[in-house]
């Protein structure tokens, strides 16, 4: 994506679990990053001309046979190289070091020692400093050339480097918010020994985008369907500013958003005076609901159901040959890696369009993560409602309600709970310490009592989580007051329901939705 004058660091992947994590944090130094295979041809490397090369960390042994190999021509690029972990342990194998299983390997929080200078990367920063290491094999003794600058208790070389040769490595995670000086050290690197200047941040991420997206759709029209949530918006507004009038939103409103989030959508890009066709179809969707109690099947048919408005709506637009779609950079690396192939984004999303599509895609997100796209969205003036918004499931509140069909009723019954969960939570300036919170209906009725009279009502059950990736997830520790007050508004505020319940499973063993 970057522009031909853009600095950029390739990082090497080999197969650690934070390799993407080492090119989020290069970019926050202000450089972009990229995440390449760690067998990526040497011409490839070349071609991209990178400031640097980084060598990621990764689960094998150097010993092991097959074990991926520091690339043998990389130290005659010219172009500074930083060993991560096992980079690093292959980069000293490969350059004549001694690296042997220890006896023990380092899990953890470890203590630090800097030794001589320090050299570049960690000369000045205090003697003694917390890391975090992940390994079994250790560095004994360092190539010819090259000196060690730090080391642990079981890494007798936790660092070294060779400015000679323009070779650094360190055993440790400087990636991890628990090395505490690790982006002081990401940054040296960076700067001081790879010369970048640190150019890369959400406004020119805008200039080069717009210019992209103007550069590939000329004079040709693009469509892009909106879900509400904070990717296609991102995409649709950074679109808007590269070609004007000649994009149209196509926003399929199944009526299963939440309390006036389908007008707040409508209201914002009328505000910023991007074409939108709203598309109200709550009445289709909630008749073909209309008796279908099965997950699944509700999942297939408002999936199937999208793309039938959608492909209607799409048609009456004349002459649009872009699709504007706004796939992120984790789509992409778990979808198969970084070529360009046109991957529709179709996993887990209710946005997920058939392949035989006649569009082009625009993708103008596809080198980014989320927080950037968040950045950039600040950047463009975006409201904070829509780029903080939550994780929402395409399939929307048709799979909150649990164990019977979708009707109206039900869905205004869980609207008006979820209303006051988020007003409390947000009161309560939780709102950006939880991934997500919302309410549950579960279709049962049990027995309580209001005033005088027995009642047969609805439960509602309240979810809220914290997480960082939602692959894994942890019940969020609501104060009992924030609960207290939700229970009470709810039972009094909220015809229908009669009992509130608080959901205290993490993921795994459950998920994240019930349904
Ligand atoms: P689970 O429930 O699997 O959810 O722990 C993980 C994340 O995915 C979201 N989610 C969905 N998103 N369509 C979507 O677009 C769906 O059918 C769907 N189901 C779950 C969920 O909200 C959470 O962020």
């Amino acid at each position: 994506m970057p522009s031909a004058t853009t600095e950029e660091v390739l990082v090497l992947d080999f197969g650690g679990q934070y390799s993407q994590l080492i090119a989020r944090r290069i970019r926050e130094c202000g450089v972009f990053a990229e995440l390449l295979p760690a067998k990526t041809p040497l011409a490839e490397i070349e071609r991209r001309r990178p400031k640097a090369v980084v060598l990621s960390g990764g689960p094998a042994s150097v010993h092991d046979p097959g074990a991926p190999e520091f690339p043998p021509d990389l130290a005659g690029l010219d172009v500074p190289v930083l060993g991560i972990c096992y980079g690093m342990q292959a980069m000293a194998k490969a350059m004549g070091g001694r690296v042997e299983a220890a006896e023990s390997g380092e899990f953890g929080r470890t203590e630090l020692t800097v030794t001589g200078d320090g050299g570049a990367l960690l000369g000045g920063l205090p003697q003694e400093q917390t890391c975090w290491m992940s390994h079994r094999d250790a560095v004994y003794e360092a190539p010819e050339g090259f000196v060690p600058i730090a080391s642990t208790p079981g890494s007798p070389v936790a660092a070294l480097e060779s400015a000679e040769r323009g070779m650094y490595g360190i055993q440790f995670h400087p990636e991890v918010v628990h090395t505490p000086f690790g982006t002081e050290v990401l940054t040296r690197f960076l700067r001081e020994v790879a010369g970048c200047v640190g150019q890369w941040s959400a406004a020119s991420i805008v200039t080069e985008q717009v210019a992209a997206i103007r550069e590939q759709v000329g004079e040709g029209k693009a469509i892009c369907g909106l879900s509400g949530g904070v990717d296609s918006s991102v995409a649709a507004k950074l679109v808007h500013e590269a070609i004007g009038d000649r994009l149209t939103c196509v926003f399929v409103d199944h009526g299963l958003m939440r309390l006036n989030e389908a007008e707040q959508v409508v209201e914002d890009f009328q505000h910023f005076g991007i074409p939108l066709v709203h598309v109200d179809a709550e009445e289709r969707f909630l008749s073909r609901l209309a008796g279908v109690t099965d997950p699944e099947t509700k999942r297939k048919i408002i999936g199937e159901e999208f793309i039938r408005v959608f492909e209607e709506e799409a048609a009456k637009i004349e002459g649009a040959d872009f699709l504007v779609q706004g796939t992120l950079y984790s789509d992409v690396i778990e979808s198969g890696g970084s070529d360009h192939a046109a991957t529709i984004k179709s996993h887990h999303n209710v946005g997920g369009l058939p392949e035989d599509l006649q569009f082009e895609l625009v993708e103008p997100l596809r080198m980014l993560f989320k927080d950037e796209v968040r950045a950039v969205g600040t950047e463009l003036e975006l409201p904070d409602r829509m780029v903080w918004r939550q994780p929402f499931p395409g399939p929307g509140l048709g799979i909150r309600i649990v164990g019977g069909e979708v009707n109206r009723e039900r869905l205004d019954i869980l609207r008006a709970a979820d209303q006051i969960l988020h007003e409390e939570v947000g009161g309560a300036n939780l709102y950006r310490e939880l991934w997500q919170f919302f309410c549950v209906l579960p279709v049962i009725r049990s027995v309580g009592v209001q005033g005088d009279g027995r009642t047969y009502a609805y439960p509602i059950v309240i979810r809220a989580v914290t997480s960082t990736d939602a692959m894994t997830a942890d019940w969020a520790r609501l104060p009992y007051e924030v609960l207290e007050k939700v229970s009470g508004r709810i039972i009094n505020e909220v015809a229908g329901v009669n009992r509130v319940a608080y959901d205290i499973t993490s993921k795994p063993p459950g998920t994240i939705e019930w349904e």
